[in-house]
């Protein structure tokens, strides 16, 4: 078996053929109009597309590169993550979800809740979700968690959840296919959102669900066309062609984030300091035993004394934008208690480690915080 930064190379691509591009441009056609009855696949636009279907082969194989896994793509995450739930649920049921997941969750909660399904929290870390789990239908979770950066072993809660009879979704966003496998660990879904690291240039909006079960794929299939939650088939060709880079990103960042967190374990100034490739970190044995070798994300977190502080580092930075999301070639960081969705401090900063030399970014980092000391 090749590793997978060769698969990620021609993952979902048709056989090369002479004077064609290797991956055929976006199929933009809303419908095919073709003589006599429609054949095939392919008959309306927002129930699939050739674009889709090579991505959706590529991601699936990534996913699960021992056994593909039925990949359904997305308009964005929230559209996969909502895919999901709302294909799966059904009122009287219950879910467990994070309580430090990322921040529109609580606005998810509140949906389900209309539909009178029970929804129950719990923290990431710490296994706390086994003591809400009898009864649920789903578990949700998200590992590394999205700003904190906690990790919970899918292992263990996907035979827990199972042993009740509850089906286990796992949010790959942060770690990437190339990351974590949530499959390989037993979750019946990995879903994620795309925008993110996969296709890692921030301008891309996209989502995915994959599990090897044919008929959860379905129904998420089904969602998709009743509500219309479809990618545009050109996100999703810039998609595809982002994935060849993947490894080279993904190894990229996580040699940069480690780098970062090191240099930022000798700063007096900086708390609560995570980043799960770092030794130190409390998730790093788990994150070591169920993440792929040396790619342990993007993201850095840590806080800084208060909100003022954290502006003058913001401020002080030249080669790191001030911007929200994470999983870009640029680096970004922010100040996220500016949103007010996450239980964070104000000084909580999220560093999002893009693909500069690590040496430039940590230099551009301590100067930064040098300025910010005042
Ligand atoms: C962990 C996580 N999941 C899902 C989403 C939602 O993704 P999208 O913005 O593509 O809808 C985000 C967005 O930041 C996220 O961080």
């Amino acid at each position: 078996m090749t590793g997978d930064g060769t698969r990620a190379v021609r993952a979902g691509l048709p056989e090369p053929e002479a004077c064609e591009a290797a991956l055929p441009g976006p199929v933009f056609a809303a419908h095919y109009h073709l003589p006599g009855e429609a054949a095939g696949p392919y008959t309306y636009g927002r129930d699939t597309n050739p674009t889709w279907t090579r991505l959706e082969a590529a991601i699936g194989e990534l996913e699960s590169p021992d056994d593909p896994a039925h990949t359904v793509a997305f308009a964005s995450g929230m559209a996969a993550i909502s895919a999901v739930l709302f294909s799966h649920l059904r009122t009287g049921d219950a879910v467990v979800l994070p309580a430090d997941g990322y921040q529109l969750l609580p606005a998810v909660r509140t949906r389900l809740e209309s539909y009178g399904i029970e929804v129950r929290t719990a923290p990431t870390a710490g296994d706390a979700q086994l003591g809400v789990l009898d009864g649920a239908r789903l578990l949700w979770i998200e590992t590394p968690a999205n700003p904190g950066l906690d990790v919970c072993d899918i292992r263990r809660l996907a035979d827990a959840a199972h042993a009740r009879g509850a089906l286990v979704a796992v949010d790959n966003t942060l770690a990437t296919p190339l990351g974590q496998r949530p499959l390989d660990l037993g979750a019946d879904f990995s879903v994620a959102s795309g925008t993110k690291a996969l296709t890692g240039h921030g301008d891309v909006l996209l989502g995915y669900v994959s599990t090897r079960d044919a008929a959860q794929a379905d129904a998420v299939r089904l969602w998709r066309k009743t509500v219309g939650a479809i990618p545009g088939p050109m996100e999703s060709w810039l998609a595809h062609r982002s994935l060849a880079t993947l490894a080279l990103r993904v190894r990229q960042q996580a040699a940069g984030a480690l780098a970062l967190a090191t240099a930022l374990s000798e700063r007096p100034e900086v708390t609560g300091l995570r980043h799960p490739g770092l030794p130190a970190d409390p998730a790093h044995a788990l994150a070591v035993r169920q993440m792929l070798p040396g790619r342990f994300g993007c993201v850095v977190s840590f806080a800084l004394p208060d909100r003022a502080h954290a502006e003058r580092f913001l401020t002080a930075l030249t080669l790191v934008d001030n911007a929200t999301s994470f999983g870009g070639v640029r680096s970004t960081a922010e100040r996220r208690a500016r949103w007010g969705g996450d239980a964070v401090p104000e000084g909580f900063i999220r560093f999002s480690v893009g693909v500069e030399d690590p040496e430039d970014l940590v230099a551009d980092v301590v100067a930064a915080l040098d300025a910010a000391l005042g």
